[in-house]
C-alpha cells in the first residue's frame, strides 16, 4: 500500500474504533473454546458460469416514457414527482440527489428514511453520516466528489423493503438519471441497488467487492457494488470487506487498477 492507502486506512480505523480497548460486545474469557472445525479436503476452485440477467418485474409504460421524455435533471425530477405511486401519498418529500452532478462517480442506495423524507436528501441520517466519513477516509467529499441517488425517490412506509413492483416503477427514472448524470463510474450500495442495476440473482455479499458492467440495457458503465452502510451500522465485523471496497474505487479512480 502507498502512503495516501495507509492514512486512508488509518483514519477509517481510527474512525471504526481499532484505538478503542473495549470490544462491541463482551468477550466471556473463562469459556470453554470453541471445537476446532472439522476440516474439509479443499476443494479446486471453479470459475462460476455468468448468469443470464434475472428478469425483472414490468415497467409501466407510463413511467418509461415520462422518464424518456425528460431532458435534463429538473425535468426528470419533476417527471418523477408526477409519476403515479402510492408511496407519493405515505412520504413527506421527494428524495432525488445530493452531491456534485459533473463529480464523474454516482452512488446509488435503496430508498429515503425517515431523515430523508424529512430534508427531501438522500443519506444525511445516521447511516449517511457513516457514508460521508468512509468515503472522507478515501479522501472523497459529498460537496466536490460524488454524487448521490436511490432507486426509490419516495420512502416506504416504515421503512420495509422496497416491492418488485416499486422498483420497476422507477427503474426507468434512475437509469435517466445515471444516463443524464453521465458518471464514469457508479457505486451500488447494498444489495437492492445492485440486484436492481446489474440484473444479478446473487446477493450482495457475492456481488461486492469487484468492478461489473452494468448491462446494455442499464446503460453498460463500470459499476462497484459495496456494502450499504446501513448494513455496517448493524454488522460492525463487515467493516473490513467494506474497507477493502473503498481501496478498490480509490484505486481506480487514482487510475491505478482499471474497473474490470
Ligand atoms: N438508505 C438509503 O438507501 N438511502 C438513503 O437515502 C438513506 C438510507
Amino acid at each position: 500500500m502507498d502512503r495516501d492507502a495507509l492514512l486512508a486506512a488509518l483514519s477509517l480505523q481510527i474512525e471504526w474504533g481499532a484505538d478503542e480497548a473495549l470490544a462491541e460486545a463482551p468477550v466471556d474469557r473463562f469459556a470453554a473454546p470453541p471445537a476446532p472445525a472439522p476440516v474439509s479436503p479443499a476443494r479446486p476452485a471453479v470459475a462460476r458460469p455468468a448468469a443470464a440477467p434475472i428478469p425483472l418485474a414490468p415497467v409501466p409504460a407510463a413511467a418509461a416514457r415520462l422518464a424518456a421524455d425528460a431532458k435534463d435533471l429538473n425535468a426528470l425530477k419533476a417527471a418523477i414527482a408526477a409519476a403515479d405511486s402510492p408511496l407519493r401519498e405515505t412520504a413527506t418529500n421527494l428524495v432525488f440527489s445530493d452531491g456534485n452532478v459533473t463529480s464523474g462517480l454516482m452512488l446509488v442506495g435503496e430508498a429515503p428514511g425517515a431523515d430523508e423524507d424529512r430534508q427531501g436528501k438522500p443519506f444525511v441520517g445516521v447511516s449517511g453520516q457513516l457514508l460521508d466519513r468512509m468515503f472522507a477516509s478515501i479522501g472523497l467529499k459529498r460537496e466536490s466528489d460524488f454524487y448521490l441517488t436511490n432507486i426509490l425517490p419516495w420512502r416506504p412506509p416504515g421503512n420495509r423493503t422496497p416491492t418488485d413492483a416499486e422498483i420497476a416503477l422507477f427503474l426507468p427514472f434512475v437509469l435517466r438519471h445515471i444516463e443524464l448524470a453521465d458518471p464514469r463510474h457508479v457505486v451500488l450500495l447494498g444489495g437492492v441497488s445492485a440486484k436492481t442495476l446489474l440484473r444479478a440473482k446473487d446477493g450482495i455479499t457475492r456481488l461486492r467487492g469487484r468492478w461489473h458492467q452494468l448491462p446494455p440495457e442499464h446503460g453498460g458503465r463500470p459499476a462497484l457494488a459495496t456494502l450499504h452502510p446501513a448494513y455496517l451500522l448493524r454488522s460492525p465485523h463487515a467493516k473490513r470487506d467494506a474497507w477493502g471496497d473503498l481501496v478498490l474505487l480509490k484505486r481506480t479512480l487514482d487510475g491505478r487498477v482499471a474497473p474490470s
